[in-house]
């Protein structure tokens, strides 16, 4: 995106919220600053004091950072209002973008109807070159919004890897609820779309059977080609498409190990491993709590299967205390820790600080003992109604353990055996509740900290 299209956008943004146009002082400092240009030197080129153009960029940037929900500063309005625009436009029917739609991306979806009856899309053909960028339809109508998002960068690239460079058909992004793999994945199509003809995000909240969601894609790859094609395989070898299935664990059944179908759904186990092992140039991305039974076998012998355990943002989280409005700087890395990281609980905890301590997090922290929880408890109690009678016996077993635990000796006072005893290990690690660490040469194996503490006051 060029400075003249996000400040077209953030023109539009403005004009909504506050019935008033960026004035041409304000528009000089959005350019001068996107270039990276320093105060005393906008100062210079507009004519101004350096104290004048200090005033309005302040004034600017607070009021970008209340329309946009950012804590917007001369340091990261680029990045911000870029990563915005973008966004907002995948995910915004809004009538005030449909000009920018229309001069760059296609996106299809009945909440886009607008969209596309002003304009004739022409994505690449099949047989455009590899590496060439592409102009992709996209229909990201079931796709949540993506209000902020930090960090991440080390995921990103590893994703990136494996889409571009290592042509991997299928990937698992697995993990918790609230982790950010919805918002990664968003993140990711941001970045990659040019390489894509297609792309698609369906949810399968509502559990349509396999025949359903067959169907739905068939009719979004249909409506630009001239002749159907007969099956998803046939469309992902003619184009480049990207399918991202959100909300898989929906598909899975509660009361038994991880990633096992619900009765009546197993046909999506040989869909996706149809999609693994057969050859074409598209990618299937499953975002789900768990991962899929037959994936961790398709990734030993199938190099086109990845999965990725998604774990709490690093230090950066802090922009979520920072965009809250938080005080003590110097406690809130405590804060990360305790909670994981995890972006979700920080957001209720940081909601919980500013409704009991006034926003003060050493507050929050000297007032209580044990891990506080809150708002958090249902939220976990999810993720242990879905367990099977052996997992929650090691995850009881696994909360009363001050230490890493070796899994290679018995835990003597379980009621598991052996065997069952690894394969509920094995299976809580496919849900991301219990995680691995390599010590000397050894692999250990802990329960997240905040499931144990809710379990231990339970
Ligand atoms: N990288 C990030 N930076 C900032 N906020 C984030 C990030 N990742 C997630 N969040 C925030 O955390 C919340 C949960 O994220 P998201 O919906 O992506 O989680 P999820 O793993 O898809 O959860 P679920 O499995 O319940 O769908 C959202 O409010 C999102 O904005
Ligand atoms: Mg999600």
């Amino acid at each position: 995106m060029d400075i003249q299209e996000v400040l077209q956008w953030t023109d539009e943004q403005v004009f909504v919220k506050t019935g008033k146009h960026i004035d041409s002082l304000q528009s000089s400092i959005l350019k001068e600053v996107w270039e990276g240009e320093k105060y005393h030197k906008i100062a210079k080129k507009c004519n101004r004091s350096e104290d004048h153009i200090k005033q309005v960029s302040r004034k600017l940037w607070k009021m970008l950072s209340d329309i946009l929900g950012e804590h917007i500063k001369q340091s990261n309005v680029r990045s911000i209002l870029e990563s915005k625009a973008l966004s907002n436009i995948y995910n915004n029917n809004g009538a005030q973008i449909v000009g920018y739609i229309n001069s760059h991306i296609n996106i299809c979806g009945e909440k886009r109807q607008d969209a596309e009856d002003t304009e004739t899309r022409s994505p690449s053909p099949p047989e455009s070159p590899q590496n060439q960028a592409r102009s992709p339809i996209i229909d990201l109508t079931d796709a949540p919004e993506l209000p902020y998002f930090y960090d991440r960068t080390s995921e990103l690239s590893t994703l990136k890897q494996w889409i571009l460079q290592a042509h991997t058909r299928l990937i698992t992004i697995y993990g918790l609820s609230g982790i950010g793999k919805s918002a990664i994945a968003l993140k990711l199509i941001e970045q990659i779309q040019t390489e894509f003809d297609y792309i698609i995000w369906l949810s399968l909240t509502n559990t349509p059977a396999l025949s359903t969601l067959q169907t739905e894609l068939k009719q979004f790859f249909g409506r630009s080609q001239q002749l159907p094609l007969p099956t998803i395989i046939d469309y992902f070898r003619s184009s480049r498409c990207l399918v991202i299935l959100d909300d898989v664990q929906n598909i899975f059944s509660s009361s038994q190990l991880a990633g096992q179908y619900l009765a009546g759904y197993e046909d999506y186990g040989k869909f996706f491993k149809q999609i693994a092992t057969s050859s074409h140039q598209s990618c299937l991305i499953l975002l789900s709590w768990e991962k899929p039974k037959e994936i961790a076998n398709l990734e030993a012998e199938n190099l086109s299967t990845r999965s990725l355990h998604l774990k709490g943002l690093g230090q950066q989280a802090a922009e979520i205390f920072q965009q809250k409005g938080l005080v003590d700087e110097e406690k809130w890395s405590d804060l990360i820790a305790l909670y994981q990281g995890h972006p979700s609980w920080l957001n209720i905890i940081a909601a919980t600080i500013l409704e009991l301590f006034d926003g003060s997090v050493s507050l929050f922290l000297s007032e209580v003992n044990d891990l506080f929880l809150g708002d958090l408890e249902p939220i976990l109690e999810s993720h242990l109604e879905r367990l099977s009678g052996s997992e929650k016996k090691a995850l009881y077993w696994l909360a009363t353990q001050n230490e890493t635990v070796d899994i290679s000796r018995k835990a003597t006072d379980s009621e598991l055996s052996q065997p069952e005893f690894w394969q509920a290990i094995q299976s809580l690690a496919r849900r991301g509740l219990v995680e691995k660490v390599l010590v000397g040469g050894r692999s250990l194996f802990f329960l997240n900290p905040v499931f144990k503490a809710y379990i231990q006051c339970r």
